[in-house]
């Protein structure tokens, strides 16, 4: 039985089905490209779902992980001070509105803590009533219990009732659904500045600017989920930066360890100072390995023709998608490297032709096509792309 055949069919047997994969199986990236198990060539749009910024095989991610690793910490647990745990926070801290910041492993863990902070906020203001979250349509904050009340996807929240109480659900970058709900109940505000599960939807600066307002009149906490639209995906290193408005807390996860699992919570001294010792924790929270390689990769970001590149790249790809001439597209949106095509056809008919041509590609919501690429991606790597999606749409009209 070749390589593949067996993995899948043991992927059958004792995996938990909880996603529908390929029938292929990825053994090695370098660069932007990924190689399956038959040694098949695959430019990767997805980079792991917004995750894998450096790309594969990033020499100098690889040399800061195994300096690390040789110390022999890998972890300590958040028991102990360690270097490396300070060194990230005060990075973080230094290029965002942040003034603390605390680790945890993913994003959801990430979002969880969020609302968690925001509520002991609240408890130690004595404000009694604050149970109310506001989210909005189309968001995604994860799929643990407290970040999955503020998801308003029936299909994810459907099968897990009840959710957590006192969520409740504004029109996303509607600022009269805003007001009517913002109000001396209401605990936190959790936003993406951009949505990326929910078809790379773009909060106006008017209605995050709103959000603040609202929430500064009512002492409610403004959480921007930053874990997919952030961490320089945009061409800035916030997404939010343009809009000129500040959260009181900011949740990253996906790129911050290039592919090691991490998540973040950067707050105000507020929030922060709400919190002691014991209220909050994780045993693998800041763990060393992680932490460098978190370090390592936000230098990366902040470097010299970084951003600018992803800028630049970003642009050329919203251009050229814009060029492609096919009714089946019936949007184009997206700022940096994070963009999509709204299409009249099913996102997994697209997805599946993509393995065939060789690309990596995810939908983005029922009814979208996401390019979350490497930050590392080349124009040449858009033209590739551009014209095998013509091929694939010219396809699926000759079949129509
Ligand atoms: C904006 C946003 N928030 C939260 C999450 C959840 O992150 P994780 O899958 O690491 O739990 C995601 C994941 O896609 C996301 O895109």
């Amino acid at each position: 039985m070749s390589i593949t055949a067996d993995v899948i069919q043991k992927d059958k047997q004792f995996s938990v089905p909880v996603a529908g994969r390929p029938d292929f199986v990825l053994e090695r990236g370098e660069g932007v490209t990924v190689y399956d198990a038959d040694g098949k060539a695959y430019t990767d749009w997805v980079a792991g779902i917004a995750v894998n910024s450096l790309g594969y095989g990033d020499k100098e991610l690889m040399d800061v992980v195994a300096k690390q690793m040789s110390t022999g910490l890998i972890h300590v647990s958040g028991l102990y001070h360690t270097q490396a745990l300070t060194d990230l926070a005060e990075l973080l801290c230094a290029n965002s509105f942040a003034d603390k910041a605390y680790f945890c492993n993913s994003g959801a863990e990430a979002n969880e803590g969020a609302l968690k902070f925001a509520r002991k906020l609240a408890y130690v203001n004595e404000h009694k009533n604050k149970t109310k979250v506001v989210s909005f349509s189309k968001a995604f904050h994860g799929r643990t219990l407290g970040a999955l009340s503020v998801t308003p996807t029936e299909k994810y929240q459907t099968p897990f009732k009840p959710m957590v109480p006192g969520a409740v659900v504004g029109e996303f970058d509607n600022i009269d659904s805003a007001r009517e709900l913002i109000d001396q109940d209401t605990v936190a505000v959790i936003v993406e500045p951009i949505q990326g599960e929910g078809g790379i939807n773009l909060a106006s600066a008017e209605f995050l600017r709103a959000l603040r307002q609202l929430c500064d009149e009512h002492e409610a906490v403004l959480i921007f989920d930053e874990i997919q639209c952030g961490m320089g995906r945009t061409g800035e290193l916030w997404a939010h930066t343009s809009s000129g408005v500040s959260p009181d807390i900011m949740t990253l996860a996906k790129p911050l360890a290039g592919g090691l699992p991490i998540g973040a919570i950067l707050v105000t001294e507020e929030v922060g100072g709400a919190m002691q010792p014991g209220d909050h924790g994780s045993t693998f929270s800041g763990g060393a390995v992680v932490m460098r390689a978190g370090e390592m990769v936000v230098k990366r970001i902040l470097s010299p023709g970084f951003l600018e590149h992803v800028k630049e790249v970003g642009d050329y790809l919203l251009e050229r998608l814009e060029e492609i001439n096919s009714p089946h597209i019936t949007d184009v949106r997206g700022r940096g490297l994070m963009a999509a095509i709204e299409i009249s056809v099913p996102p997994a008919d697209i997805v599946a032709q993509g393995y065939e041509h060789g690309l990596l590609l995810v939908n983005s919501g029922p009814d979208a096509i996401r390019f979350i690429p490497p930050l590392i991606i080349e124009k040449q790597h858009v033209d590739e792309l551009v014209e095998k999606l013509t091929q694939i749409l010219e396809g699926i009209q000759n079949e129509s």
